[in-house]
């Protein structure tokens, strides 16, 4: 069963082939190029990147590809212009040609990403780290579709205060992968940054504090200061989200005993966010998985189309297609 997964939920146009759990083709058109004089997405030049390339993406995907059985979209969450020329795409092409359409969460595919390519021979139940440039959260799943969300952003999501501090310290965009380079070299703890909900229950993450914190203490800066202090304030910065992030993690751990943890999205591309997740499996003697393969960190088809064949599998196919639409702020 060859499923065509889609999205267009922010700044990448992707479409994948999948079947049986395996890619057989996985194109993403980055408009990274596009977004970045701007310091970050832009919705309407991001619908119009979409719209000029869905076709030729669209081509170049089922090349060779034989028929294609089931069509899998991203209905949200993600930017309204944006997801709306996806869905569209996928309901022409199902219509017209006959297929089978599934909708499917962008979350959810980040979550499953490490199960694609793999044997699915993980012990249960298995806790997430998901953390993009859109949402972080701490997800538990019982089984494949079976989830509960144990915590959230209540304000900025970790890579958007990653991006954010690239641009105070006058950095490209996206900010994270730069700051990791960077952070190598520099000195963590350099600039003191707060450790953000520490005194309180549960395990939600805020970023907003930390941000501000960071914006204060260099709004005095001449651009020179901050250039001689580049690597020290990336490494200081990216400790500080670490630290944050691991540390409600860990709290989630000990109230809910999980046998395995995975680290996804974008974020989780990151080495050193993925040496501290080594360490905290290590610490409680975990399983720790990342998708195979960094591509798959980052927004991607294969994803949407490997949760599209696992709903398709369970009967959970749209059934007026016509009737479909996006949902900008889809939760879990
Ligand atoms: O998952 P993703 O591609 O898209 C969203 O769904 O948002 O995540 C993009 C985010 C950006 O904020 C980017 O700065 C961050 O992930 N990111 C990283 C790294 N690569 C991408 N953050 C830290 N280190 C990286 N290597
Ligand atoms: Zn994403």
């Amino acid at each position: 069963m060859k499923v065509l997964g889609i999205d267009t939920s922010c700044d990448e146009t992707s479409m994948a082939v999948v079947e049986n759990g395996k890619i057989l083709r996985n194109i993403v058109a980055s408009q990274v190029s596009l977004h970045k004089n701007w310091g970050g997405v832009v919705p309407d030049l991001a619908k119009r990147a979409h719209e000029k390339n869905i076709d030729k993406v669209y081509q170049k995907t089922i090349l060779g590809m034989g028929e294609i059985e089931v069509v899998a979209v991203t209905i949200g969450p993600g930017l309204a212009p944006a997801l709306r020329v996806g869905v569209e795409f996928a309901k022409k092409l199902a219509w017209e040609t006959n297929k089978k359409l599934v909708a499917v969460n962008h979350i959810e595919g980040h979550l499953l990403s490490p199960f694609i390519n793999r044997k699915n021979d993980f012990s249960w139940p298995i806790m997430v780290l998901s953390v993009s440039g859109k949402h972080t959260q701490i997800v538990l799943m019982e089984a494949i579709g079976k989830y509960k969300v144990l915590g959230v952003t209540l304000d900025d999501a970790a890579g958007e205060a990653l991006d954010k501090a690239a641009r105070v310290i006058g950095l490209g965009y996206p900010g994270g992968p730069i700051l990791e380079k960077l952070a190598k070299n520099g000195q963590v703890g350099f600039l003191k940054l707060p450790l953000p909900l520490k005194n309180m229950v549960g395990y939600d993450f805020s970023f907003s504090g930390l941000k501000t914190s960071f914006y204060y203490q260099l709004k005095d800066w001449q651009e020179a200061k901050k250039m001689e202090n580049k690597e020290n304030l990336s490494a200081s910065f990216q400790e500080a989200v670490g630290a944050h992030l691991f540390y409600q993690l860990e709290k989630a751990i000990r109230d809910y005993q999980p046998a395995t943890l995975f680290g996804v999205g974008g974020v989780m591309s990151n080495n050193y966010m993925r040496q501290k997740m080594r360490a905290l499996a290590l610490k409680y003697q975990l399983q720790v998985f990342f998708p195979i393969s960094k591509k798959l960190n980052t927004d991607n088809a294969a994803m949407i189309a490997y949760v599209g064949e696992e709903k398709w599998k369970r009967g959970e196919e749209v059934r007026e297609i016509e009737r479909l639409d996006f949902v900008a702020r889809l939760s879990l």
